[in-house]
């Protein structure tokens, strides 16, 4: 089993070139489906949750072509529409974006059936609110054998209301509603930059959807979409992870291909605590010297403060000079790494979606297993500061969405191994001493 081991201490130092917005990747493969045409994606991250859905795609008789490490060309004209267009495998099973393939077939096919969602457990996670802005539009939604169906004769455009904020639904509407007849009119919509990148994705497909990024998105249904080269946008959350981790390190990081504006409500909090932010067109320079001070975080959809930066922003505040209070407000099962944590000395204590948090002077090394992907990526900050060395194990979570950590984390100094047996960590401890 794959392991990263660690040896903490060293300031992160130099320049990290971001990859592309995982989240939007998802939308974005699932939606090039939605035409027979090809379709050629670039700065498509290469990390485990992407490489699954593109074999996902194939299984359903998509061309998938890889021209190059990140870019991709789909061409969904071979699917069989008479096919039970079945989405199902071992695989899928475990990624939460496999979803955005209802949409997309259903939008195209008027139908759709994929396994029921997995993800990192974070929380409940239903997905309600798809089904009923499925339903809205016309279809039937069927749930058996671990399998959800959709069908329709017709999908008809139509005006929903979303109760709760949802990135999934609203980027899954959004899909079914660009083939639909008419016009969809989304209400409370998700605003995260990956809602816009899919939506001008799906334009530049020849979808006329308009108002992505407020929260009433307009979609008026065309009869069929085109081919297009597109590339995604920067991920907001590996910078942000980046950004965290060279203020935590009391390091000096320039975070290259980024959009500052994306990253606007961690560089404020990062700036409150005392480290130093400096943003460019696109990159923004992280520099720390000193320990940081406390501060009060809540989760809010965007642009609020993002869920997935929650742990490795808790992981800061561990170790900040007083006490810090981190509720979250999107899932409720985001503090698994609160237990881990506490075995490298970080005073945490967890109430209901509050975490209060007295930080320390300093972490030491523990073996700790990644609960999740963000949680992960947290512990690997921890592991960085952390007195002596590390072992993270679990780290097939770490590779869901962040392509290459390790090596951009050594690329900055950071003394970090992907491991496989207890002799190659003994072999890291005698060369790194
Ligand atoms: C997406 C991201 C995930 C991020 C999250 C919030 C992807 C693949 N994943 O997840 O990394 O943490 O946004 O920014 O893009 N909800 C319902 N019913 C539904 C759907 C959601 O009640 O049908 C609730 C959820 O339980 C949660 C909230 O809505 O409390 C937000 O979830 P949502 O925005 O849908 O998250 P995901 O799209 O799953």
């Amino acid at each position: 089993m794959e392991q990263y081991v660690i040896k903490g201490g060293q300031p992160l130092e130099g320049e990290v070139t971001i990859a592309g917005a995982k989240n939007a990747a998802l939308g974005i493969l699932a939606a090039a489906v939605m035409t027979d045409q090809e379709v050629i994606i670039e700065n498509v991250p290469n990390v485990r949750d992407t490489r699954v859905l593109l074999q996902a795609i194939q299984g359903i008789g998509a061309t998938v072509r890889y021209i190059d490490e990140h870019t991709v060309s789909i061409c969904g004209a071979a699917i069989n529409p008479n096919s039970d267009l079945c989405v199902d495998d071992e695989f899928i099973r475990k990624i939460r974006a496999s979803y955005y393939l209802l949409g997309a077939l259903l939008g195209k096919y008027k139908h759709s059936q994929v396994a029921l969602p997995g993800g990192c457990d974070i929380g409940a996670r239903p997905i309600d609110l798809h089904i009923k802005g499925f339903e809205a539009l016309g279809a039937q939604v069927d749930i058996a054998n671990g399998i959800i169906s959709t069908h329709a004769e017709e999908l008809i455009g139509n005006h929903i209301y979303m109760d709760v904020t949802s990135v999934g639904a609203t980027i899954n509407i959004m899909m079914a509603a660009a083939l639909a007849t008419g016009k969809t009119t989304i209400e409370n919509a998700a605003k995260e930059p990956h809602i816009v990148d899919v939506a001008n994705f799906l334009n530049s497909m020849g979808a006329n959807i308009k108002g992505a990024g407020t929260d009433v998105i307009r979609i008026r249904g065309v009869k069929e979409l085109h081919g297009t080269t597109y590339s995604i946008i920067p991920d907001q959350i590996e910078a942000g992870t980046f950004m965290v981790a060279a203020a935590a390190t009391k390091g000096d990081v320039v975070i290259k291909n980024v959009i500052p504006k994306h990253l606007e409500a961690i560089t404020s909090k990062l700036n409150e605590i005392g480290a130093h932010v400096i943003e460019y067109d696109d990159s923004v320079r992280v520099m720390s010297d000193k320990r940081l001070k406390p501060t009060n975080i809540k989760t809010l959809p965007y642009p609020g403060f993002p869920t997935d930066m929650q742990p490795q922003m808790a992981v800061t505040l561990a170790l900040s000079n007083g006490t810090s209070i981190v509720t979250e407000s999107i899932f409720e099962n985001r503090f698994k790494y609160v237990a881990e944590l506490a075995r490298m000395g970080a005073h945490i204590r967890v109430e209901g979606n509050t975490a209060i948090i007295d930080g320390v002077e300093s972490f030491s090394g523990a073996n700790v297993a990644a609960p999740d992907l963000r949680a992960g990526a947290a512990l690997v900050i921890a592991a960085l500061v952390a007195d002596d060395f590390s072992v993270i194990s679990d780290i097939k979570y770490i590779q869901r969405g962040y392509e290459k950590f390790d090596e951009k984390i050594r690329g900055l100094g950071g003394k970090i191994e992907k491991v496989d047996t207890d002799k190659d960590i003994q072999k890291f401890k005698l060369k790194i001493g």
